[in-house]
């Protein structure tokens, strides 16, 4: 029976059924589809199995529903792992959509503090990061039947963990005569043979490329500012080009990203006079129904800009693109064992990184990639990256998988070794924090074990837990929820000066923890009010996020018996709480004027975010260093010099401050 041919009433709103009907047929034309037979019957043959295909051929949207309708799930649940929180919702959203079902039935999502699934989702899609949390609680992870790890090829410490505890959990499944767990990796590029090999020589399936030829162009000259050149080489396109093809650039982080998207704007409407440019950021902690944008067609007649993180390299596909920018940079996390620091820093990308954003531009007709370094330079690039796990600070993971009493942390089955000095440094950050001692092995202790209960870094959860000791769970809940969060503050750039003389009441001379608990006090003192919100700058959904997280930070409180108490005003208990947790991250300030970390003696600068800009307290804590021009300490406590001794007397016998 055909639609025409069903009573009026009983059809389906003709809008909707275009649309299923629709993606009925995307999902057929799709490079994944004519191998899903094949599929299905190595599943079905070998343990683990390895898909290589490109970006947008339907490897995350499909393979997960052809394992379910094949009935390989076996009534389980099948996991689909991301590296990052926007993949895991917008794709589970469109796999819903081609389910038609509602999201959270039969298609969910996990992602952090956030858990949209119930007892009838077959097909999670969840981050690496959370399956990871789960395999504490199940080592043998007995709720799921198959475990797909996506986007492999990125290699975050997350997942290089997850393939060999997954790769365990399968081994001890057999050895214990339970059902066995099917591991499927995919990915858009990859050292096959070291996956294959690791995986117990799994098969390699290859997905046929859909991919049109790509025009490459360098700079001719090396490039002082990348920034500027994205801009310069947008306007030349949009001045040359077709408005209905798109464009996307690769630039490294938030604040970038939205200066650029500001000055597209501005360019656009007062230079250029050109108001059909539509300009999409797109980056990991941008709120998700900003995310969706990037992905609706472009309206008739306009130009997409799509600004993007290495977001956009892989993990998610965006129509329509003819031409890419590449700035050939990345921020990445860069860890010196010998110092424990582990700094945010923008480094050139690895060359497989350059060809795939250069992919980018092919996916649907011929396109262009303008690379703004020279062809010399690209030379110099590595050729792979190097997996975050062997350039990070281990502590949060070592933490982990003591707590899944793999205490042999160096002999443990890696895919690629992290060093023994990492390994090490992280043993002893670990120790530093009571969280492990050390005997014959090191092992965890009560406190270790409570810590890895909290699913945030080590540091905070040692300074939830210490606030029982300093009456001041209350206060401490609240910094470490806003912490989680992406800013609570948001400063439009044309109304700074307003907003900082607006914000001016909630500053704490004590620093940006304190100030951020203020913030939290008063938002909450006017019930969270929209309009107050908008009138301090204080965003509303981050907020509100912050307030869920603090809900489900303070049930894993109670579950842990920790008495929720309040210190008042008084905010000593509280700064000492910080050290507790973060006396590593320390600096004193030089009869110079400058601040020099007492862990290593770097030069550091308070960042100009902070509400300390101004001031030269003596001694202070930051959560984070980022580099850029200099290097800048973020999210500022005032502490005395005292009570960094009292914290951690051996820790400072050497490092005298204040003496
Ligand atoms: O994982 P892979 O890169 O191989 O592809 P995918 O994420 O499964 O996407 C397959 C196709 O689904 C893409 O080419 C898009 O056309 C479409 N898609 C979409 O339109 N919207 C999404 N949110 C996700 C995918
Ligand atoms: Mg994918």
């Amino acid at each position: 029976m055909t639609n025409d041919q069903i009573p009026k009433k009983m059809r389906l709103g003709s809008n909707e059924e275009d649309c299923y009907q629709r993606l009925q047929q995307q999902r057929r034309s799709l490079p994944i589809h004519p191998v899903r037979g094949r599929l299905i019957h190595e599943v079905q043959r070998h343990n683990s199995v390895i898909v290589i295909g490109e970006t947008g051929s339907g490897k995350t949207t499909q393979i997960p529903q052809y394992l379910y309708e094949a009935g390989l799930h076996r009534n389980a649940v099948i996991a689909v792992t991301q590296p990052r929180r926007v993949a895991a919702i917008t794709i589970s959203k469109r796999v819903a959509q081609e389910k038609k079902t509602e999201l959270g039935h039969l298609v969910g999502y996990c992602v952090r503090f956030e858990d949209v699934t119930s007892d009838s989702t077959k097909l999670k899609y969840m981050t690496d990061g959370m399956l990871l949390r789960e395999a504490i609680l199940d080592p043998l992870l007995k709720r799921y039947s198959i475990v797909i790890l996506d986007e492999a090829h990125e290699r975050t410490i997350h997942t290089d963990v997850l393939f060999g505890v997954v790769k365990a959990a399968q081994r001890q499944r057999a050895e214990q005569g339970l059902k066995q767990i099917k591991i499927v990796v995919m990915s858009a590029t990859m050292d096959v043979d070291h996956f294959s090999k690791y995986f117990n020589n799994a098969p390699v399936l290859y997905l046929e490329g859909r991919q049109y030829p790509i025009q490459v162009y360098y700079s001719v000259e090396p490039q002082t500012d990348y920034l500027f050149a994205s801009l310069v080489t947008l306007f030349q396109i949009h001045k040359k080009e077709p408005a209905q093809k798109d464009v996307l650039i690769f630039l490294t982080g938030q604040e970038e990203i939205e200066s650029a998207v500001k000055s597209i704007r501005d360019i656009a409407r007062e230079v250029m006079r050109a108001p059909n440019i539509v300009v999409c950021p797109l980056y990991s902690s941008l709120p998700s129904f900003s995310q969706l944008r990037v992905f609706q067609p472009t309206p008739e007649g306009c130009r997409k800009v799509v600004v993007a993180t290495n977001i956009a390299e892989t993990s998610v596909t965006i129509q329509g693109i003819k031409f890419v920018i590449d700035s050939g940079m990345v921020k990445a996390k860069v860890y010196n064992p010998n110092s424990g620091l582990d700094l945010l820093k923008v480094v050139r990308v690895a060359k497989d990184q350059a060809l795939q954003r250069t992919g980018r531009a092919g996916r649907e007709s011929p396109g262009i990639c303008y690379r703004l370094y020279t062809e010399n330079e690209f030379e110099t690039f590595s050729n792979t990256t190097v997996p975050e796990i062997q350039r990070c600070n281990l502590a949060s993971v070592v933490l982990q998988l003591m707590a899944m009493h793999i205490t042999d942390v160096a002999g443990f089955d890696f895919m690629d070794k992290p060093s023994p000095e990492a390994v090490k440094k992280a043993l002893e950050q670990l120790e530093l924090l009571s969280a492990v001692e050390k005997g014959e092995r090191y092992k965890l202790t009560p406190l270790g074990r409570q810590m890895a209960a909290f699913p945030l870094d080590p540091r905070l959860s040692k300074v939830i837990l210490t606030a029982k000791d300093f009456h001041c769970l209350e206060e401490i809940l609240t910094i470490v929820s806003v912490l989680s969060v992406d800013s609570v503050l948001y400063t439009p750039p044309n109304k700074r000066e307003h907003a900082m003389a607006v914000r001016q009441k909630f500053i704490s001379s004590d620093g940006d923890h304190i100030t951020f608990l203020n913030i939290y006090r008063a938002y909450k003192s006017v019930n969270g009010n929209k309009q107050w919100c908008n009138e301090n700058f204080i965003d509303v959904r981050n907020m509100k996020t912050a307030q869920e997280v603090r809900r489900q930070l303070k049930e894993i409180c109670e579950r842990q018996e920790l008495p929720i108490q309040s210190c008042g005003r008084d905010t000593v208990p509280i700064r000492k709480c910080l050290t507790a947790g973060y006396f590593m991250s320390a600096a004193e300030l030089q009869r110079e004027g400058e601040y020099v970390t007492l862990s290593t003696r770097k030069v550091v600068s308070i960042h100009p975010s902070s509400v300390l800009f101004r001031c030269r307290p003596g001694y202070v804590l930051y959560n984070e260093l980022t580099q850029t021009s200099k290097c800048y300490m973020r999210d500022l406590c005032v502490v005395d010099a005292d009570w960094l001794y009292e914290t951690a007397p051996n820790y400072f016998r050497n490092k005298k401050p204040g003496r």
